[in-house]
């Protein structure tokens, strides 16, 4: 929900500190603030907006300091403000630190504090680790910090620094991400590997409820019992230029644009020699064979890309799907055995809802198979086998290539699983195995129509309504169309399946109403070619969203018709979401809205 970094070393840590934060503002953008610690006393500079506002601030305030922590937020506890803005300060000045993830019981942590004579400034949960840490302090600050974790309950990544030992900090974390950078004479932690990517590429992964006294030139880590561990780090390989913008003038644009690359980095590698091979999955032919159901359960357009999976694996494999979002699997006591397979899906790997619901499938007997992005995150980690989209970082708060590429791997599980239950012969394999390899051109050759979207978004962009219908596969996918034009140009939409919509929301359509409609589906196409007339028939403007072949027959009764190349039904929604993507990109931009940080959301939701 927030970002946090810190730095020690013998540099300047201020524009360390704010470089990084750049990097983090995906995660959160409505205050931003860091605490430097120099000659026995801790700067302390925030203030609410962008990191643009605290980044001016700075710029005409001499602080310095080769040792702070820093944090960029979306709130949770009150209002986004300068006092409500991290970090945080302990009663007598001495603790600084910033949070990431929610504390459950501050409540009660602050009546207790309360009592012992600590007063509180800010409306946050976080406030109260400052002091709890200030008052568990008797001149060791790991011993302090772990005492505090002990009695924290929630979430946390945790960056913590005092006067007291000006030549240290300490980090932790328990179901939040945090990562260690290790730098030579000088170490950091972060949020997430990209913000620090440009200063280091050896990384060390914290796990939950581990605590790390970082100094210049060495991090030790304790467990809960104040035990050392030893880990081994790791060396990231991606490109720096994965986490920049490169021209592009938004990322979302950037990574819709990455998206032939993307999917052919999901798909490629795993199709050896006309056969699919999933890494190291440990799941074996005879779970296959017993395997009675599968749960699917992700959030947002993740959970879009589990209901694109539920259509295919049925189709294919035959085995019955139930694709959910997290938040509801979690609380409904949900029917699960040692033969059901959850997948669960997530391109953080660090959504609260998907990783609880993940646990309570796994507690109830079921095997865990969780498609994500980023490498290491909490799912990938718990789960009991992972299967990775290799969509590098996305930065873009609008989920994009990360959907490509989880429905390329669920694509992949699909096929495999109807492989090894003998229903594909080698034919139809094998031609969706060359179907599937040929994605990234088809996504491109959308691309390539991205004026005409352009076009056609620019004729719309005042729409106060808009409507995204299909059948099948289009359903699914106008699922994903309608919440990217949500969440980034603010305008009310919803997605229907075409033959639902007469059953009430048909009265909604009236003069001028858009409705996007979607036939890429063979077996659906004369359905939806009536529910297009339908809403046509009621004064509805109609973009239609089509394969070559049907173009011409389209063209007749839709407004304007985006054609996607001729793609096997079931493979459509990988190709055809991209056309729907950049519609809405044309849109927002169009309405002058920030596309990469939309209002009120955060990349990674790692709050209930
Ligand atoms: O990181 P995750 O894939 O688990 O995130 C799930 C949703 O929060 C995410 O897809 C969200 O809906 C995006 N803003 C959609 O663009």
């Amino acid at each position: 929900m927030c970002g946090i970094v810190g730095y020690i070393g013998n540099k300047e840590a201020k524009p360390i500190l704010i470089d990084c934060l750049k990097k983090l503002e995906y995660r959160g953008y409505d205050s931003a603030g860091v605490a430097i610690l120099n000659n026995g006393e801790i700067n302390l500079v925030k203030s609410k907006g962008r990191l643009a506002v605290l980044e001016e601030k700075l710029n005409h305030i001499k602080v310095e300091g080769t040792m702070g922590i820093g944090h960029t937020r979306w709130a949770t506890h009150g209002e986004p403000s300068d006092v409500n803005s991290h970090p945080h300060i302990s009663k007598n000045g001495s603790i600084a630190v910033v949070h990431n993830g929610i504390i459950e019981n501050y409540i009660q942590i602050k009546e207790f504090l309360a009592g012992k004579g600590y007063e509180f400034r800010s409306e946050t949960d976080t406030e109260v680790i400052a002091h709890l840490i200030e008052h568990n302090y008797d001149g060791d600050l790991i011993k302090a910090v772990l005492k505090t974790l002990n009695e924290l309950e929630g979430a946390y990544a945790l960056g913590v620094l005092s006067i007291d030992n000006p030549d240290m900090f300490v980090a932790a974390r328990k179901d939040s991400p945090l990562i260690v950078g290790l730098g030579k004479n000088e170490n950091y932690i972060a949020s997430d590997i990209p913000a620090i990517l440009k200063y280091t590429r050896d990384i060390l992964i914290l796990e939950d409820k581990e605590v790390a006294c970082i100094t210049r030139d060495k991090v030790d880590i304790y467990n809960q019992l104040g035990e050392k561990q030893q880990r081994e780090a790791f060396r990231v390989d991606w490109d720096v230029s994965a986490a920049e913008k490169g021209g592009y003038e938004h990322f979302m644009m950037k990574e819709i644009f990455e998206e032939p690359s993307a999917v052919k980095g999901t798909i490629s590698p795993r199709i050896k020699g006309n056969e699919i091979e999933l890494d190291k999955l440990t799941i074996t032919d005879e779970m296959i064979q017993n395997c009675e159901k599968i749960h699917i359960i992700a959030c947002g357009t993740a959970y879009h890309a589990g209901v694109v999976g539920k259509y295919i694996i049925e189709k294919l494999a035959r085995i019955p799907v139930e694709a959910e979002i997290a938040s509801e699997f979690r609380y409904r006591d949900p029917i699960i055995n040692e033969n059901h397979l959850t997948i669960v899906i997530s391109q953080s790997g660090e959504t609260l809802d998907t990783f609880m619901a993940m646990r309570e499938a796994k507690k109830r007997g079921s095997r865990t198979l969780a498609i994500v992005n980023v490498v290491g995150s909490s799912i990938a980690r718990e789960a009991d086998d992972v299967l990775y989209t290799w969509a590098g970082p996305e930065i873009a708060v609008a989920s994009t290539k990360a959907y490509n590429t989880q429905l390329s791997a669920l694509y992949l599980v699909a096929l495999l699983l109807a492989r090894k239950k003998g229903l594909l012969d080698d034919g139809m394999y094998h031609q969706y195995l060359d179907q599937l390899q040929q994605m990234p051109d088809m996504i491109d050759s959308v691309l390539n129509k991205r004026e005409q979207i352009q076009k056609f978004a620019s004729q719309h962009f005042n729409a106060k309504s808009i409507f995204y219908i299909g059948r099948g596969l289009d359903y699914a996918l106008s699922m994903e169309g309608s919440l990217k034009l949500k969440e980034i140009s603010y305008i009310h939409s919803e997605a229907y399946a075409g033959g639902e919509l007469k059953h009430g929301t048909i009265a909604l359509i009236e003069e001028g109403t858009l409705v996007v409609c979607s036939l890429t589906q063979d077996q659906l196409f004369e359905k939806m070619v009536g529910n297009v007339r339908e809403v046509k028939a009621r004064g509805a403007v109609v973009l239609a969203i089509t394969c070559e072949k049907n173009a011409s027959e389209v063209a007749k009764i839709a407004d304007s018709v985006i054609t996607i190349p001729d793609v096997d039904s079931v493979l459509a929604p990988i190709v055809a979401v991209t056309s729907m993507q950049l519609f809405a990109y044309y849109v927002a931009v169009m309405k002058g809205n920030d596309v990469d940080k939309p209002r009120n959301l955060a990349k990674s939701v790692t709050v209930e």
